[in-house]
C-alpha cells in the first residue's frame, strides 16, 4: 500500500473522523465537513444537501456523519426518526451513489460506522439504533451488490470521546460511570475506533463485516 491509496473522508475534521485522517499517513486523504477547516484537500461542503467534490481515482471512502439523540421512546417524535435516518442512513446513501463509479473502477473500500446500540438492547436509543440498524443492513446489502469490486465494511462503537459524545461525558462522574459500564472499564478512543477502520479499508479480503470497537459492551458481560 503506497500513496495510491486516495481515501475521502466525510467527517474527518473530527472526532473518529479526524483520528483516521492522523492515522492514515499512506494515503492521500480528502476531507469533506460543513465547517471551515485548514486541513490539506478540505472541502466545505454538507454532504446532506450540498455539491461532492469529484475525486478521481478514489480508492476508500468513509461517512462519518452521524447523531445521538437519547430520550424515551414516548417522546420520541415523528420527525427525531426522520432526522436520524436522514443524517445516519440517506447521507451515507447519497454519498455512496455520487462515488460508486469511481470507486468501482477503482476496487475501493468503504466504511461506514453504526452503533454498539444497534446489537445491544439500550434504554433511550430507539431511534439511533433503528437508523444505524437500517445503516448495518445497508452495508450488508451493498458488500454483496458490489462484490468482488468494492468492499463495504460497518465498524461499530460504543461511547467513544469525541464532540458527539460531549454531553454524555460532560462531567468526570458521567465519564467514570460510563467507563464502568464496559466490561473493559473504559470508554473508547477515537483512535481505538480508527484502527479498525483502517484495518477494513486496508485488508483486501474483508467484506459485508460489522466489527464492534465497544469495550466489550456487544459480547461480553462481567
Ligand atoms: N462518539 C460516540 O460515542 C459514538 C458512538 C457510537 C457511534 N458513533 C458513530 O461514529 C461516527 C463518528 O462519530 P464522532 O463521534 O466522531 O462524530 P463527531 O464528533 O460529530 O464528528 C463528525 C464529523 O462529521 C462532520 N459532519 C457532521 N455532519 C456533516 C454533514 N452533514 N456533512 C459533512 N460533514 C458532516 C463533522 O464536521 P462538521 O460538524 O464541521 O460538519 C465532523 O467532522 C458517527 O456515525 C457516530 O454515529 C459514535
Amino acid at each position: 500500500m503506497g500513496m495510491e491509496n486516495k481515501t475521502l473522508i466525510i467527517g474527518g475534521t473530527k472526532g473518529i473522523g479526524k483520528a483516521i485522517t492522523e492515522q492514515l499517513s499512506n494515503h492521500e486523504c480528502y476531507i469533506v465537513s460543513r465547517s471551515e477547516s485548514s486541513l490539506p484537500n478540505h472541502f466545505m461542503v454538507d454532504a446532506l444537501t450540498g455539491d461532492l467534490p469529484d475525486i478521481d481515482g478514489l480508492t476508500g471512502l468513509v461517512y462519518c456523519p452521524g447523531s445521538i439523540n437519547l430520550k424515551p421512546f414516548h417522546r420520541l417524535t415523528q420527525e427525531d426518526f426522520i432526522n436520524d435516518y436522514q443524517k445516519n442512513v440517506l447521507g451515507a446513501v447519497r454519498v455512496l451513489q455520487f462515488y460508486f463509479r469511481t470507486l468501482k473502477k477503482n476496487n475501493g473500500s468503504v466504511v461506514l460506522f453504526g452503533t454498539v446500540a444497534s446489537q445491544q438492547g439500550m434504554p433511550f436509543h430507539a431511534s439511533i439504533a433503528a437508523a444505524k440498524g437500517g445503516l448495518e443492513a445497508l452495508a450488508r446489502s451493498l458488500a454483496a451488490e458490489w462484490a468482488p469490486n468494492i468492499r463495504v465494511n460497518i465498524v461499530n462503537p460504543s461511547l467513544t470521546d469525541t464532540p458527539l459524545a460531549e454531553a454524555l461525558l460532560s462531567t468526570e462522574q458521567k465519564r467514570e460511570n460510563a467507563a464502568m459500564r464496559h466490561p473493559l472499564k473504559k470508554i473508547g478512543s477515537p483512535a481505538d475506533i480508527a484502527k479498525a477502520a483502517i484495518f477494513c479499508l486496508e485488508n483486501d479480503w474483508v467484506t459485508g463485516q460489522t466489527i464492534g470497537v465497544d469495550g466489550g459492551m456487544s459480547a461480553v458481560r462481567v
